[in-house]
């Protein structure tokens, strides 16, 4: 069931998230079903549980191939829960951004270009994947939900930021 996403202004969003303890339980598989349907719903690529006002520790993000963004990678639908994340190297890149929580909006964001980051499925399957590109955007985008931060807060220069029906470049970048 698709459930309404919180806008940026709702201090929810900006609440530190805690773990997860219990795992393959009715209610997280419930949580991870609302937050599928509800992320797949508004076409995002990703979304956090803070975004719904869940405050734990739990992300979801997958890109299928959608001619809207022919630029983004496919990315399957991964559950991860308790994220640890750890930056391979200094090299950072800025690409566009968007957030279900502040739709219609995109910004240019400095992200590390190459990441590997650990945690674990509904089921408490580990998980353990080095990633670059999209993917790597992906996730610490929604990570940062989890501490609070929204893509707003990590842009250098706000000149690019903007509607993105006004924008000349980022539209064909997703929600997430
Ligand atoms: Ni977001």
């Amino acid at each position: 069931m698709a459930i309404d996403v919180l806008k940026m202004g709702d201090a929810r969003l900006l609440k530190q998230a805690a773990p997860v303890t219990e795992f393959d339980t009715p209610e997280l598989h419930e949580l991870v079903s609302d937050m599928t349907d509800t992320m797949r719903s508004l076409n995002g690529a990703g979304l956090a549980a803070p975004q719904i006002g869940v405050g734990l520790q739990l992300v979801l993000f997958e890109v299928i191939e959608n001619p809207r963004y022919p630029d983004v990678e496919c990315i399957p639908l991964t559950i991860l829960i308790n994220p640890v994340l750890e930056p391979i190297g200094d090299e950072m890149e800025e690409g566009w951004e968007g957030c279900l929580s502040i739709p219609g909006m995109r910004g240019l964001v400095p992200r590390y270009t190459k990441l590997r980051y650990r945690g674990f499925d509904a089921y408490g399957n580990a998980i353990d994947r080095e990633v670059g590109g999209f993917h790597a955007r992906v996730v610490q985008h929604e990570c940062d939900h989890l501490l609070g931060i929204l893509y707003p807060m990590r842009i250098r220069d706000l000149r690019n930021f903007g509607f993105s029906s006004a924008l000349s470049s980022g539209k064909s970048y997703p929600e997430e």
